[in-house]
């Protein structure tokens, strides 16, 4: 790296993150503040980072897609036998991150993973580009393999399935996350950042407070 990334560094400022401006449901700021990112971010606007934990405790993250987001819940779609499928089945705690850079913001969200219904499961499958399902069928994630196996399968499979609907593979499906934490970061200048939390109380009530930056 020749370059010296200490000194990268850039000024916050989008508008204030307000208390007494704010929805008092984390969710209906939530849809808000994702429709302003569709329109601002040309990028992945619902790419999150999803961060599950192993038997171990050792944390491991990725970037998944939010294809729903459903009264208190988040939902995105894997391989169940994928190494966060696995890591999901011995601990269902999780948390999923946003980052809207041309917003400056950031939203983390903290709950626990249900499998959603195998019909929504199949429903949104079926409505997917036919080479994603046939990929999704190819593809045994997060298994060591070779390149050529891999490609080898896929056209194995869309051969076989050239004429034919693709079934949802029984190991594929969604996950929801239910939420009982979400933040809301507002990048401002100075490093002063707004950052306004939500904690679910008694499974009911969203108890809001700030947290310094
Ligand atoms: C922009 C982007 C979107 C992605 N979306 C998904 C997704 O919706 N579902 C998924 O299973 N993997 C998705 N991936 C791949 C995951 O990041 C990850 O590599 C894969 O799920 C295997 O993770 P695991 O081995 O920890 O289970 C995406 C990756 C990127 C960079």
């Amino acid at each position: 790296m020749n370059q010296d990334i200490s000194a990268l560094r850039r000024d916050y400022q989008f508008q204030d993150l307000l208390e007494s401006e704010i929805p008092q449901d984390p969710f209906t700021l939530f849809d808000h503040w994702l429709e302003q990112a569709i329109e601002s971010c040309p990028y992945d606007p619902t790419a999150m980072t999803l961060s599950t934990v192993d038997p171990q405790h050792a944390p491991h993250s990725r970037i998944v897609l939010l294809k729903q987001r459903q009264e208190s819940g988040f939902v995105f779609f894997t391989n169940y036998d994928s190494d966060k499928g696995k890591e999901i089945a011995t601990n269902n705690k999780a948390c999923l991150n946003f980052f809207w850079p041309e917003l400056s913001r950031q939203v983390r969200i903290e709950g626990t993973l249900h499998k959603v219904e195998r019909t929504a499961s199949e429903t949104y499958f079926a409505s997917r580009p036919k080479d994603s399902q046939i990929a999704a069928t190819a593809s045994p994630q997060s298994k060591t393999i070779d390149r050529e196996t891999l490609h080898s399968q896929m056209a194995s499979l869309t051969q076989t399935l050239a004429e034919q609907d693709v079934p949802c593979p029984k190991n594929w499906g969604g996950y929801e996350l239910k939420a009982n934490y979400l933040e809301f970061w507002q990048g401002r200048p100075s490093r002063l950042h707004d950052r306004l939390c939500f904690q679910l109380q008694a499974d009911t009530n969203w108890h809001l407070f700030r947290r310094a930056p």
